[in-house]
């Protein structure tokens, strides 16, 4: 079977990779990504030279170089996306054009090279806000409230409509706040565990009283292949880690575990439109496919920790020259700098 893989130089994208290649035989592997700020090929350093691994750089909102990379593939897993919140709200086009515009353009290729199975990777964020105590089903509609979470929404609906209208085999995923090796460090979590190393102060956006449900990424990537291999065409697929927690209470943990005091915590301004809590129902697919999270919260966490201790070339690496200007504007000069993107000012 010859996988096209979509933004594998990414965190969730390089775990899966390195998940696959370690747990099947008869997979041929191409990764195709445009190699953005969060794309390293760093991340697969472990199996760049495997035989049935293969790397091609490119834009999946480039038909014609994508159709070329895509040719002779029977499955497509498109995890490629910008994939961060804050950016799709400092600055929404890169959204836009991939989520939207490089999804469309997977979907039409993908009917033209008759690919067997598409799954597109998308995220609970789509369902918007959830009350306290409530929980999103697949059948929950879809409110997002980012740009972001608009862009994966709307790739979502075209997906679904290349299912009914072409009959495009493909099958969706909507996974939680995924943690672990190889994340971006300008995502929460890995954002604070590096600042706790370093003693910086911690930005807890708003009150911190947030509410996400964690899951680790090697649960995510035996979610993502079990619906690769037996998802029902035409299925949204939820996958949760079924641990919602405040943020501030993951930051005190990370404290707590890493041996550093709370005095760190600093409330900084809050992210505009900032949802207040996200918490799935995975009931589907326990009973379709017998997959539930099996990484408990705080063991994923000390592992996460150690990753980034044992690792600190990488994280050298990423923590580059863009990532230290995105850092000055948005946090050391954050009030001013948000100050310019809402309506009001
Ligand atoms: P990431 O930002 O770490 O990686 C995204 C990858 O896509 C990078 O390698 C980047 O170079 C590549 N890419 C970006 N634009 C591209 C383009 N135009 N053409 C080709 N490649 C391009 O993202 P991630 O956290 O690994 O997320 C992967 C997918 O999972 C995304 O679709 C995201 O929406 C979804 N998701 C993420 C989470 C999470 O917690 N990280 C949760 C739910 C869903
Ligand atoms: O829920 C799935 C989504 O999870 C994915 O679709 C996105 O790709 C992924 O980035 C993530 O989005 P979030 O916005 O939930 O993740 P982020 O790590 O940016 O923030 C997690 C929470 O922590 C959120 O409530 C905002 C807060 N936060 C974040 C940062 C970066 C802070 O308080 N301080 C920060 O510095």
């Amino acid at each position: 079977m010859k996988l096209f893989i979509t933004g594998g130089a990414g965190f969730i994208g390089s775990n899966f990779i390195r998940h696959i290649l370690s747990l099947r035989k008869g997979y041929k592997i191409v990764n195709y990504d445009k190699l953005t700020y969060a794309g390293n090929l760093a991340n697969l350093e472990s199996v760049a030279a495997h035989p049935d691994y293969s790397f091609v750089k490119g834009s999946i909102c480039d038909a014609n170089a994508a159709e070329e990379a895509m040719r002779g593939a029977d499955a497509v897993v498109h995890f490629a996306a910008e994939s961060h919140v804050d950016r799709s709200i400092y600055e929404p086009a890169p959204a836009i054009d991939t989520n939207v515009t490089g999804t469309f353009v997977l979907l039409q290729l993908a009917r033209k090279l008759r690919i067997e199975r598409f799954v597109h990777i998308s995220t609970d964020e789509v369902y918007g806000d959830m009350l306290p105590g409530a929980f999103a089903s697949e059948n929950s509609p879809l409110q997002p409230s980012s740009p972001y979470s608009a862009s994966k929404a709307s790739s979502d609906l075209l997906v679904l409509s290349y299912v009914r209208t072409y009959g495009l085999p493909a099958v969706i995923t909507r996974s939680s706040n995924n943690y672990g090796p190889y994340q971006f460090p300008e995502k929460f979590l890995p954002l604070i565990i590096t600042n706790i190393f370093d003693d910086k102060a911690l930005p807890v956006y708003g009150d911190g009283k947030q509410q996400r449900d964690w899951l680790h990424v090697e649960d995510n990537c035996r979610a993502v292949l079990a619906v690769l291999e037996r998802g029902r065409i035409g299925e949204v697929y939820n996958i949760g880690g079924l641990d919602v927690e405040e943020n501030l209470t993951i930051a005190r943990t990370l404290l707590r575990l890493i041996g550093k005091p709370e005095t760190l915590l600093t409330y900084v301004k809050d992210r505009p439109g900032h949802d207040r809590r996200y918490a799935l129902l995975c009931d589907k697919m326990e009973k379709d496919l017998g997959w539930k999270p099996e990484v408990p919260l705080e063991t994923g966490l000390r592992q996460t920790i150690d990753w980034y201790k044992a690792n600190a070339k990488w994280l050298a690496g990423v923590r580059d020259g863009e990532y230290l200007s995105y850092y000055e504007k948005y946090y050391q000069n954050r009030d001013s700098s948000l100050r310019s993107f809402t309506h009001r000012g």
